[in-house]
């Protein structure tokens, strides 16, 4: 069975929210952009780990999270659970994900009432203030070399990416995640002025009997 729980045409094409119950009787839910499927919850530990493996390179407390875009709340919920964090502004392309999220339709995300939480609609880029977060943690494609719009291509040139690593503290971390192992941008990371211990986790994740090899890429602000 599968139920449209809402849809959307925005600026950037038609988003639609699904939920569909498996054989098993699973419930899941499924994010359509443009026609084209985005995402769904099947198997989120890459998007969990986006958060986790970022915040356990950071030392300190109180720290500031920047979160690009919101998806289906995965990425957001874990941050939020991580002890020490005190502000995570989440900013996302689509206006109606965040109406979505405010409805309660998101599964991984049921804390958008928590005081530290701010969601934004807009680019992730527009949000890169010098020096402002702790770390930054980007998932607004399928990865550098498979882009959902292509007005993000800027995001991982040089230029794109050193504006996110200024938006990061000294000691901070940026962090993107990537459908694909990015060599490419495993390497200009790691050639950012100010970035130290450029490193890529390949996480293999298996969906429907294919194991898929996703990986995070992910660079420190020199203290
Ligand atoms: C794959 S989803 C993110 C999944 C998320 N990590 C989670 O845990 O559910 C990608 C999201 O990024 C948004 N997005 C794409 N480009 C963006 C941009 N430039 N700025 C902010 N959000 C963007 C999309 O609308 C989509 O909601």
């Amino acid at each position: 069975m599968r139920e449209e729980l809402g849809r959307v045409a925005g600026p950037h094409g038609e988003v639609a929210l699904w939920r569909r119950t498996t054989e098993d009787g699973a419930t899941v839910t499924e994010l359509v952009v443009d026609g084209v499927f985005a995402m769904d919850d099947v198997e989120t530990s890459t998007e969990r780990a986006l958060a986790t493996e970022a915040l356990a390179r950071i030392d300190g407390a109180e720290l500031a999270v920047l979160v690009g875009g919101l998806g289906l709340g995965w990425t957001t919920a874990t941050v939020l659970a991580t002890p020490g964090v005190a502000e995570v502004l989440v900013v996302e392309l689509e206006d109606a994900l965040i109406g979505w999220a405010v409805e309660g339709l998101l599964p991984g995300l049921r804390r958008v009432g928590d005081p530290r939480l701010e969601l934004v609609a807009g680019d992730v880029a527009a949000a890169f203030s010098p020096d402002r977060f702790d770390a930054v943690l980007l998932d607004v494609d399928n990865g550098p070399d498979f882009l959902v719009h292509a007005s993000n291509a800027g995001l991982y040139s040089p230029a794109g990416l050193a504006r996110a690593l200024g938006a990061v503290r000294p000691g901070g971390v940026l962090a993107v995640w990537s459908a694909d192992p990015a060599p490419t941008l495993l390497h200009r990371l790691a050639a950012l002025p100010g970035a130290v211990d450029a490193e890529q986790l390949v996480l293999p994740v298996e969906r429907e009997g294919r194991v898929f090899e996703y990986a995070l890429v992910l660079v420190r602000r020199s203290a």
